[in-house]
Parts: structure tokens; C-alpha cells; sequence
């Protein structure tokens, strides 16, 4: 059997791929750009890119499963595609904001598009990523040891991108997942003060915790660029999910515990979701 991951050269994506191969399956790996792309040994690496659906058609052929990133726009383009390469089955990274009921435009229309085609479906929905702290938090702790956020008692259930890969290949290799959306987050709420204390002692040395308001905090995100300025004004409350205008000085306020216990991998997996702690000594180097 062989399986397209899209998205192979991400966080998610790259552990997909290495995992399908450990299990002796055929991968096909798709990037944008596969003359530099450094990729699991024993992947095929392909070109494609999900926004052309034209340009998938190499990656598509001889394909039974597939591993989808999500861009919204060509989701049914690019879905239509696969169906009529042969593909059968397609596994979603989507996210838990769609069970959430706030997100409309991300990643819900690839669900759809998914569900409708006839295909079998299973559907990734992660929290937030722990690999966030490394584009967040990465450079001001390689290069000064201090992390700098309004919030150091704000917590969430950042999930490991190995439990989210788990279950991704789960769904795609085994039976019995089909028709399923996965919540998956973290094993238990951690402080972002109790996290940087996690990657302190990962990387076995301090890492200060400065309080900044913030407007301050948007201004360091911004310079750092990438990931940290495209979601500056999400992550500090300046907006929520989809754009529209928020408060950042209530984006502590928010008490975790009216949620309950909240879903993780181990409902797929059957081992317990992998811990920040753990995340943050898997990642040690990304923080010296
Ligand atoms: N961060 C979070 O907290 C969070 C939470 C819930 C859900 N999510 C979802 O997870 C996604 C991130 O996943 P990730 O961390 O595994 O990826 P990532 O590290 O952000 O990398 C993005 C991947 O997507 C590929 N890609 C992007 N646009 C593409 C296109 N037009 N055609 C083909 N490939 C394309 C890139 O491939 P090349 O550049 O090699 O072509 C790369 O492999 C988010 O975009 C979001 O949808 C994130």
C-alpha cells in the first residue's frame, strides 16, 4: 500500500511520515520544494502543491491513502484529485477549534470536502501545538534565556506532535477510525510559567520568565516574524480565531477548568498522551 503525507517537510507531517515507514509502509512525501527537502530515509519525495491542484497529479499516482494539509481554498479541487487518482482513503489534519464551533474557514471546508467526496474519512483535530513554544519562545531563549509574555499563570493543554502523528497514522493504517474526529490536546493544563520551567530544565539551565503587557508582547512577535508575527494577534487575544476584534488584557481571564477533562490520544492510542515535560526534553536542542 502507499500513502501521499502532504505537509511531509512539518512538524506533524515529518513525524507521519517517519512513522509510516518504521511500519513498513510505501510513503510518497509531497513538498513545494523537494530539491532542498531533508526527509525520513526511505520516503519518496515528490513535488506538488496543494493550492494547484493541477500540480498533483505525479504525487497522486498509484496512491491508496493519504495524509491531507489543510488549505482550505482547493480542498475540493484537490480532494476530487485524489478520488479520481484511486485514493480511497484520507486521513485530515484538522483542528480542535472545528469541534470548538469557532472555526469556519480553516480547516472546517477541508472536513467538509473530505466527507462529501464519498472517500473514507478520519479527521486529526489537535489543540495547541507545545511546537508553537519552539517558533514563540525559541529565539529569546537560545539568545538571552527569558521568555517575555503578559500571562505567566494562563493555562492550556499544548499536545506533542508525536501524539498528534500517532494518531494520524493510526487512522491511516488500521480499521475502526473511519467516520472519526480525534480531539486530541495535552495530558493536563500547564501554566505557561510551568512550561518554560519545563524547557529551563530540558536544557538544564534558568530561563526567566519577564511579565510584559501585551502590546509588548505583540511587538517582540512582530519583529521575530514568521509564525510568531502571523499569529501575534491570536495568541495575545488582540483577536480571536477568525480575525474579528478581542480584548488581550481578558486573554489570562479564561479559567481552563469550566472545560472538564478534555480529550488526547491515549482514546486512540491506548498509552498515556505524551507530557510538556516530555516535549520539552524531545526539543531540547531547538532551545540551547
Ligand atoms: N499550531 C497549532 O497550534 C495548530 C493547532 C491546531 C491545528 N493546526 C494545524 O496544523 C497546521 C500546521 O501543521 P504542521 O505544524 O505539521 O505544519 P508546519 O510545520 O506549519 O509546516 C507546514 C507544512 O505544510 C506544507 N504546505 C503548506 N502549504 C502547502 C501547499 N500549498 N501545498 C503543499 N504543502 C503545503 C509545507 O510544505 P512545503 O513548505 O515543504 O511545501 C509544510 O510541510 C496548521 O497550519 C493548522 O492548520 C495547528
Amino acid at each position: 500500500m502507499r500513502v501521499l503525507v502532504t505537509g511531509a517537510t512539518g512538524t506533524v507531517g515529518r513525524v507521519v511520515t517517519g512513522e509510516l515507514i518504521r511500519a513498513g509502509v510505501e510513503v510518497r512525501a509531497m513538498t513545494r520544494a523537494p530539491a532542498g527537502a531533508t526527509l525520513p530515509e526511505g520516503a519518496e519525495v515528490v513535488g506538488g502543491d496543494l493550492g494547484d491542484p493541477a500540480s498533483l497529479r505525479a504525487a497522486l499516482a498509484g496512491v491508496e491513502r493519504m495524509y491531507l494539509f489543510p488549505v482550505a481554498r482547493t480542498a475540493r479541487e484537490v480532494v476530487a484529485a485524489a478520488g479520481e487518482a484511486g485514493v480511497r482513503r484520507i486521513v485530515v489534519l484538522s483542528s480542535g477549534a472545528v469541534t470548538g464551533g469557532f472555526d469556519t474557514t480553516f480547516h472546517l471546508p477541508v472536513e467538509r470536502a473530505v466527507e462529501e467526496s464519498g472517500l473514507e474519512w478520519t479527521h486529526v483535530r489537535p489543540g495547541e501545538f507545545a511546537h508553537n513554544k519552539v517558533e514563540l519562545w525559541g529565539p529569546s531563549i537560545r539568545a538571552e534565556r527569558v521568555v517575555r509574555d503578559p500571562n505567566p499563570d494562563a493555562a492550556w493543554l499544548p499536545v506533542h506532535e508525536r501524539d498528534i502523528a500517532d494518531v494520524a497514522v493510526a487512522a491511516l493504517l488500521e480499521d475502526g477510525h473511519l467516520g472519526a474526529a480525534y480531539d486530541l490536546n495535552g495530558p493536563e493544563p500547564i501554566s505557561l510559567r510551568a512550561q518554560v520551567d519545563a524547557i529551563a530544565e530540558a536544557i538544564g539551565e534558568p530561563v526567566r520568565f519577564e511579565k510584559v503587557t501585551p502590546e509588548e508582547a505583540r511587538e517582540l512577535y512582530l519583529r521575530q516574524g514568521g509564525f510568531a508575527a502571523d499569529n501575534a494577534d491570536f495568541l495575545l487575544g488582540f483577536t480571536d480565531y477568525e480575525g474579528n476584534e478581542a480584548d488581550p488584557h481578558a486573554a489570562g481571564d479564561f479559567d481552563l477548568s469550566w472545560l472538564g477533562p478534555l480529550p488526547t490520544a491515549e482514546a486512540v492510542t491506548g498509552r498515556p498522551a505524551r507530557t510538556f515535560a516530555r516535549w520539552a526534553r524531545d526539543h531540547a536542542d531547538d532551545f540551547r
